[in-house]
């Protein structure tokens, strides 16, 4: 339970805010790093903490892309198919990105390695195709270039920017 673990942390947490529900975000990000992804179990916990209902919890959850309500891989792509990258190329990028990993939207790699999904603006327009790998930036995409880091990140354990 997040509430024994995490005591000190949360209620340092909810300190800073007038109102507990204020505190949701923090909260949420502390339950995806216990829990790798936010469970029914975590949204319940988060609401109980921050005194809301889990429906209002999940509504916050959905609408960011930095929560996850699927488990992911260790390193997770977030391919942005929003117009400017699109107009570069992002959807056959994309496509092809998943091809090369053999899964689909949502889904992990067998060695529990790889997940990706198609995201909006990542800010990073001007190098488009963007994508980010564990929230670090990689743009200038091609898949070329994406294959090589990919392979990279596989026989070395970790993303280097
Ligand atoms: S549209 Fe892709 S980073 Fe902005």
């Amino acid at each position: 339970m997040l509430v024994e673990k995490y005591k000190d942390r949360i209620e340092k947490t909810l300190g800073k805010y007038p109102d507990k529900r204020s505190a949701v975000m923090p909260v949420l990000y502390m339950a995806q790093q216990e829990y790798g992804h936010l469970t029914p179990q975590a949204m319940q916990e988060v609401a109980d903490i921050c005194e809301m209902s889990v429906t209002q919890v999940k509504s916050i959850a959905g609408f960011y892309t930095m929560y996850f309500e699927k488990p992911k891989g260790k390193f997770h792509l977030q391919v942005c198919t929003d117009l400017p990258c699109a107009l570069r190329g992002a959807d056959h990028f994309y496509a092809a990105l998943k091809a090369y990993l053999g899964i689909d939207e949502g889904e992990v790699t067998g060695d529990g390695l790889f997940s990706v999904e198609h995201v909006m603006c990542l800010a990073a327009c001007d190098q488009a195709p963007a994508m980010q790998i564990n929230f670090s930036y990689c743009t200038g995409l091609d898949i070329e270039k994406a294959k090589a880091i990919i392979e990279a990140i596989r026989t070395t354990g970790e993303y280097k920017p």
